[in-house]
C-alpha cells in the first residue's frame, strides 16, 4: 500500500471546499440557494486591467518563463502604490517580492522561516490557512485570543506572560478577516516593539485594506519595523482579480532573499499578461476605490437588515468584504447555519471555522448583487 505523508495526518481539507459540495449538491437538487459563505469578489477589475492582459499576449515574450522576481515596471507599480496609499517607501529591486496571491506567500514564508518544533503565534479567530501551513511544515500552532471586549486585538500583555521562547513568527491580519476590526498606529507601534523583545518575526497579512475602510495602514509605516516584520497584501479584494492570483510581500531585503530562495524553486514566474494587468490595477486612482465601497456600502446596508431580522448584532465600524455577527445568546454557530442553509436556502459561514473564539458568531459575505440579499433579506 502506497501511504500518505504524515503531514496530511494533522490537515484537513478546507472547510469550504467541503461544505460547498453540500451547497452544490442542494444546488443541483434544485434548491434556490444564496450563496453568502465565501468571499470571493463578484465585481469586474477594471476595463484597463482586462485590456492589459488582452495586449499583453501577443508579444513574443509573453509566452516564455518570466523572472522569478516579477517584471521590474510590476514591482515598481507595488513600490509607487505602497507609497502612494501607505506613505512607505521600498527599494523596488530588493524589497518586493510579487506572488501569485498572498496565500501562497503563508507557505514560502512559513517555509523560509520556521523550522520543525518551531511555535507560531496565530489569530483566533483567524485565516484557516494560518494553521495549516504550520501544521505542514511540521510547526506548532500557538492560538491567541482575539475578543470583542478587546476589539479583537491581541492582548500583548497577556501573551508576554506566556513562554515565547520558542516563538518565530507571528501571523496578525488588520484590517481582520473574519471580524472586520481594524488595528490603529498605537497598536501597531507596541507589536512591532514587542516583536524586537522577544526576536519575532511579525507578518502583516493585509488583503484588506480598501474594502470599506477609510483609513488602510500597514504594518510597515511603523518606524524601525521593517528589523521584525514583513507584510503581504494582494489584489484579490482590491481589485477583483482573486482568480489572477496576485499578491505580494514586502518587508527588507535580507527576508525577501530568503522567500525568494524557496519560492524560485517552486514556480517559474508569473505569466507576462497578468503582471501587466497587475501593472495597470496598481496605478488605478481613488475613484476605483470609491466605486468600489459604493457597491459594497448598499450591499452592507441589506446584510445588516437581514442580520437584525435574525437577531444578530454588529458592529458598524468594522471594514473589510464581510459582516461578522454575533448570534443571540446560546446559539450554535453551526447548528443555525445549517438550518439557515435547510429553511432558507441561504449559506452563511459559521465563525467556529476560523477558531474556537468564532463560536456564536456567523460571518456574511458581501460578495452578493443586492438583489440576491433582498431576496435573502425577504426569506428571513
Ligand atoms: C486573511 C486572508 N489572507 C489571505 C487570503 C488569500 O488571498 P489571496 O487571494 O491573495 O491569496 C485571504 C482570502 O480569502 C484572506 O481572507
Amino acid at each position: 500500500m502506497i501511504e500518505f505523508a504524515k503531514r496530511l495526518e494533522h490537515v484537513e481539507e478546507y472547510y469550504f471546499s467541503k461544505k460547498l459540495r453540500e451547497v452544490n449538491f442542494l444546488k443541483a437538487s434544485g434548491k434556490p440557494i444564496i450563496n453568502l459563505g465565501i468571499g470571493s469578489p463578484d465585481l469586474m477589475p477594471p476595463q484597463k486591467v482586462i485590456s492589459a492582459l488582452v495586449e499583453g499576449l501577443s508579444g513574443e515574450q509573453a509566452h516564455k518563463y518570466q523572472s522569478y522576481q516579477g517584471l521590474p515596471e510590476l514591482r515598481e507599480a507595488i513600490v509607487a502604490f505602497y507609497r502612494d496609499v501607505f506613505d512607505v517607501y521600498l527599494s523596488p529591486s530588493t524589497e518586493v517580492l510579487p506572488l501569485m496571491g498572498s496565500k501562497e506567500g503563508i507557505m514560502h514564508i512559513s517555509m523560509a522561516f520556521l523550522n520543525e518544533g518551531d511555535e507560531v503565534l496565530i489569530p483566533n479567530p483567524g485565516y484557516p490557512t494560518y494553521t495549516s501551513v504550520t501544521k505542514l511544515i511540521g510547526a506548532k500552532p500557538v492560538y491567541y485570543d482575539l475578543i470583542e471586549y478587546n476589539n479583537w486585538l491581541p492582548d500583548i500583555e497577556a501573551l508576554e506572560n506566556q513562554d515565547l521562547s520558542k516563538v518565530k513568527l507571528m501571523w496578525v491580519n488588520y484590517p481582520h478577516m473574519p471580524t472586520g476590526a481594524k488595528a490603529n498606529e498605537a497598536f501597531f507601534i507596541r507589536l512591532v516593539a514587542f516583536a524586537k523583545r522577544h526576536n519575532i518575526l511579525i507578518v502583516n497579512d493585509n488583503p484588506y485594506s480598501f474594502i470599506l475602510n477609510n483609513e488602510p495602514k500597514s504594518l510597515l509605516g511603523v518606524s524601525g519595523a521593517k528589523d521584525v516584520c514583513l507584510e503581504l497584501n494582494s489584489l484579490s479584494k482590491t481589485f477583483n482579480m482573486a482568480g489572477w492570483r496576485v499578491g505580494m510581500v514586502l518587508g527588507k531585503s535580507e527576508f525577501i532573499n530568503a522567500i525568494l530562495k524557496v519560492k524560485s524553486n517552486m514556480d517559474s514566474g508569473m505569466f507576462y499578461g497578468v503582471q501587466k494587468g497587475a501593472v495597470e490595477a496598481l496605478k488605478c486612482t481613488k475613484l476605483w476605490y470609491v466605486s468600489l465601497n459604493n457597491v459594497y456600502e448598499q450591499r452592507r446596508e441589506i446584510v445588516w437588515k437581514i442580520a437584525n431580522a435574525l437577531n444578530c448584532t454588529y458592529d458598524k465600524n468594522s471594514s473589510g468584504m464581510f459582516v461578522w455577527a454575533k448570534l443571540p445568546a446560546f446559539v450554535k454557530a453551526e447548528e443555525f447555519i445549517d438550518v439557515l442553509l435547510k429553511d432558507k436556502s441561504i449559506f452563511v459561514a459559521p465563525g467556529t471555522i476560523f477558531g474556537s473564539n468564532g463560536e456564536g458568531y456567523i460571518r456574511f459575505s458581501l460578495c452578493a448583487t443586492t438583489d440576491d440579499l433582498e431576496e435573502a433579506l425577504a426569506r428571513i
